[in-house]
């Protein structure tokens, strides 16, 4: 059965208690989350959480993601976390993401490293482009299509444009299921998802409220 991807990236958000206060109404419907189907559920908290994380959704259909990776092995590189220490906790990792583009000046050179060290330690990449002419790593089977115009601003793509667009890159591409980003609720998500051509969908603002995330998903 084809997967559909719900990624919640929370992004540089929550504090300890946030985050637990956040858990606490997600895990209340442990039932509901139990019977998903084919949807793949994935949570890319902030470093300073995937321990907690992976002890409540350890052997649970829930998945994990960090949202980086070094692009260096492990060694002498101070502040990073690298691919071996996240898969202790983690099956994914966002990369590529427009934040990182622009704000610490990551790459196409810097983002195939990464690529390349999450699949040596068996992290599935999620790899963000911004459009259908976005280079995409060698390797990378998961990838998300958002438009920079859409994050965080309440103004989503049009589901017939990230259509288009997913069919593009598909077009161009083997083996990859393509994603849509930016601007998702539980309002529109099924817009997309009920594409053929959009594989899941990768959410930022909307999946802070965790009974909001849990809309989207059951929605999706
Ligand atoms: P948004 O962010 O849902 O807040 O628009 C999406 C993203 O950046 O992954």
């Amino acid at each position: 059965m084809e997967k559909l991807y719900i990624v919640a990236n929370f992004k540089s958000n929550m504090t300890n208690n946030e985050a637990k206060n956040w858990l606490d109404v997600f895990i209340s419907h442990k039932q509901e989350l139990k019977n998903m189907g084919d949807k793949e559920v994935i949570l890319a908290p902030t470093f300073t959480f995937l321990l907690s994380f992976n002890s409540v959704f350890s052997g649970t259909n829930i998945k994990l993601s960090a949202q980086n990776l070094s692009p260096f092995d492990e060694g002498a590189f101070t502040g990073e976390v690298n691919g071996k220490q996240i898969k202790d906790f983690a099956d994914y990792v966002i990369i590529g993401h427009s934040e990182r583009r622009n704000n610490f000046g990551e790459t196409d050179e810097m983002l195939t490293k990464k690529v390349n060290l999450a699949l040596k330690y068996g992290l599935t990449p999620i790899f963000c482009v911004q459009g259908k002419d976005t280079n995409i790593p060698q390797g990378v089977n998961v990838v998300a299509y958002e438009p920079v115009f859409a994050i965080g601003t309440g103004t989503p793509d049009t589901p017939e444009n990230a259509d288009k667009v997913c069919e593009d890159i598909i077009a161009n591409h083997d083996n990859l299921s393509v994603l849509y980003g930016g601007s998702v609720t539980s309002d529109n998500v099924a817009n997309f998802t009920k594409s053929d051509k959009i594989k899941g969908v990768l959410v930022g603002g909307a999946s802070l409220d965790p009974m909001e995330f849990l809309n989207i998903i059951k929605n999706a």
